[in-house]
């Protein structure tokens, strides 16, 4: 497997997925309530998810983990991040970001993996903004957007079917001057 080069932060490294940690992700993806307690929930076959993880750096769609979050100070990977072009038309680019070990949950993995792909995504696309989606209920993943200085920007009502019911999704985004905004202060 091969693709971007890493990208590191204060307290984690975000690489490329390796085989030898096919395991680890198999091990969260197969868990519909680790990585979809507020999403839909498709199970990856260990072969299908190893087959997308090496096809992702040239299909801009793709949902596969394009990072995987190490902590500086060693031990496991504690999660993954990836991006996506979520629509054929408008210029959306989106991220989404599992921390899979849930005891490394609450400790700011996952704000500084996001930070570190906006910064990446900003200097490396040409895209003036980049965009997130989650479960209105999904607090966690709210806040860390927020604390991040993406904004609120609407709500795709009926946007999400899982786990039987139809449910409400925040749209946020943040722009390029917004977040070089961000860096300066
Ligand atoms: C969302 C997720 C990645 C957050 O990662 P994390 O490393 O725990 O987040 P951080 O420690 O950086 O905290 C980010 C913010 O979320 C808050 N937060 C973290 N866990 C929370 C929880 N369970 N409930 C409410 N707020 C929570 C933190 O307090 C922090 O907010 P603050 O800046 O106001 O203090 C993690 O909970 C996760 O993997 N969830 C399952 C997958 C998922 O929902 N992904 C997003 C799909 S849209």
């Amino acid at each position: 497997m091969s693709g971007p080069r890493a990208l590191v932060g204060r307290r984690v490294r975000l690489r490329p997925p390796m085989e030898s940690d096919l395991p680890v992700l198999t091990r969260w993806f197969v868990d519909p309530e680790l990585v979809a307690p507020f999403d839909r929930f498709a199970y990856d076959a260990p072969e299908a998810l190893a087959a997308s993880i090496r096809g992702a750096p040239a299909e801009p769609g793709s949902l596969a983990p394009r990072y995987v979050i190490e902590p500086l100070a060693g031990g496991a990977p504690v999660g993954c991040v990836g991006h996506y072009v979520a629509h054929p038309v408008l210029a959306i680019l989106d991220v989404w970001y599992l921390i899979g070990d849930p005891a490394a949950r609450g400790q700011g993995y996952g704000s500084e993996a996001v930070a570190l792909l906006v910064d990446e995504l900003f200097a490396t696309t040409a895209y003036e903004r980049v965009g997130a989606t989650c479960d209105v209920a999904n607090l966690a993943s709210s806040k860390l957007l927020e604390r991040l200085g993406f904004r609120r920007e609407g709500t795709y009502r009926a946007g999400l079917h899982h786990h039987a019911a139809w449910h409400e999704v925040a749209v946020y985004g943040i722009t390029r001057p917004e977040w070089a905004a961000r860096a300066r202060s």
